[in-house]
């Protein structure tokens, strides 16, 4: 039997009287890419910081590698990595400066000196490596971010829109980099606004919209189940007869 990675059961979250995240249910198996694709103010960061042990739930639960979140949630920071949607990274610093620093918090010496080494490689930014984080372009920042989430070997990553603002070429690039994340083992769990991009990345899907999980499934499964040959057209139709 698979290992669930991820299962959110029942997961609400009311800021005040306004319900963010209603009764949202789903699972990520162990070396998924998952994403949740929804609408601006759907609740897909709100449902992502809960996972991430960053915002208390209303009602539901949440369980990460078999860990419960209202009594394991120490245990579930160690794996898991969370990249907010607007994070950014010290511009004083260069990559490696920056990478080396954020290394610091998980160990030292040789075992820091791996973390980073792994960083490095998934940055894959040549010599710029060596430059002032000031003098990156998006594509590079993005990429020096995925890096710094990743390198500490997390069982499961959390990514929130990482490649909103990006352009075709590094948007690919960043696409190419989540892949072979999950291929080294690393669960995945992204959101994403961009209908075309999910449907390119990832092994299952979830379609969020008002709060509401309203579809999950393959994209394949999801297409024919409406029967058209997009994910965008099965967000239209699914949205509209909810
Ligand atoms: N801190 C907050 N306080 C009040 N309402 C919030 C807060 N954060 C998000 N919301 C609201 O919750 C809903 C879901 O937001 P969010 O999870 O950010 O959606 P998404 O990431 O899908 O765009 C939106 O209506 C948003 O305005
Ligand atoms: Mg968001």
């Amino acid at each position: 039997m698979m290992t669930d990675a991820l299962v959110v059961k029942n997961l609400s979250k009311m800021y005040g009287d306004h319900r963010a995240v209603d009764d949202v249910s789903f699972s990520v198996a162990e070396g998924e890419i998952f994403g949740l694709i929804g609408p601006n103010g759907a609740g897909k960061t709100t449902t992502l910081r809960m996972i991430s042990t960053l915002l208390t739930m209303t009602s539901g639960d949440i369980t990460v590698y078999g860990k419960d979140m209202r009594t394991e949630s120490d245990g579930i920071r160690k794996m898991i990595s969370y990249l907010p949607e607007d994070a950014g990274a010290y511009k004083d610093l260069t990559g490696y400066a920056y990478l080396t620093f954020m290394a610091g918090f998980f160990a030292n010496g040789a075992e820091m000196e791996g973390i980073v080494a792994r960083g490095v490689e998934i940055a894959n930014l040549g010599t710029r490596i060596d430059s002032k984080v000031s003098t990156y372009s998006k594509g590079m920042m993005r990429r020096l971010l995925i890096a710094r989430a990743i390198m500490p070997g997390p069982k499961l990553a959390i990514l929130d829109e990482i490649t909103s603002g990006l352009d075709v070429i590094n948007a690919f690039d960043i696409r190419d980099i989540v892949r072979s994340i999950a291929k080294s083992g690393v669960s995945v769990l992204l959101s994403s606004h961009n209908m075309f991009e999910v449907d390119q990345l990832c092994d299952r899907i979830g379609m969020i919209d008002g709060g509401r999980m309203i579809l999950t499934g393959t994209p394949a499964e999801l297409k024919e189940r409406y029967n058209v040959g997009t994910i965008e057209e099965v967000f239209i139709k699914a949205a509209v007869k909810r």
